[in-house]
């Protein structure tokens, strides 16, 4: 696609990142009640590889939240739009993300769901832009570390396209800086 500066993440790396997570995640969790909560939109590719390599029985569901809209920035206002119907008391919540930026929507996510009783509540996140934190979280099984550059792809999207690209790939400075 036209609108790729280059592959920053190549399918490859992602499936070892996946399955590396996916086996500690299987190995910490083992004999406990475990309910995965994958954060929409970003997070269904990421959830769809990860959940295929965990080895336990899990619930799985599924949040949606929005806080850039189509904007490439983050608005600072995080908006449930479909929120989990499972019940998280008494079981424990890891939470799965594309990726963390600000970490504005996880900060919002983790303590949302604290209010609900969970025995514990976790993240999980295929990518990590520490050098935009703005509040902080504490990300339990990470993914890589990424550059400060807009990245698309592997369920992250830029004005909602892009998300099924394979790869994780830089987007061309000019597409959005124009706008
Ligand atoms: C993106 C991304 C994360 C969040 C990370 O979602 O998927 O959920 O932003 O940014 P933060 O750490 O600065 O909060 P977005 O709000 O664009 O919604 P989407 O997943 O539907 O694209
Ligand atoms: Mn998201
Ligand atoms: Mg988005």
């Amino acid at each position: 696609m036209d609108v790729i500066e280059r592959v920053l993440i190549s399918k490859e790396e992602l499936d070892r990142q996946v399955e590396e997570l996916g086996s500690r995640i299987s190995k910490d969790y083992e004999g406990k009640e475990l309910v995965i909560i994958g954060v929409l939109k970003g997070g269904f590719i990421f959830l769809a590889d990860l959940a295929r390599k965990i080895t336990i029985p899990v619930d799985l569901d599924f949040i949606s939240v929005s806080s850039y809209g189509d904007s490439s920035k983050s608005s600072g206002v995080v908006k449930i739009i479909k929120d989990v119907d499972t019940n998280i008391s008494g079981k424990h919540v890891l939470i799965v993300e594309d990726i963390i930026d600000t970490g504005l929507t996880l900060n919002h996510l983790v303590e949302l769901l604290k209010t609900r009783g969970p025995l514990s509540v976790k993240i999980c996140a295929a990518l990590d832009k520490p050098s935009r934190r703005k509040a902080e979280v504490h990300v339990e099984y990470k993914g890589i570390e990424i550059p400060d550059e807009f990245v698309i792809g592997y369920g992250l999207d830029y004005a909602g396209k892009y998300r099924n690209l394979p790869e994780v790939c830089i987007l061309k400075k000019d597409v959005y800086s124009k706008k």
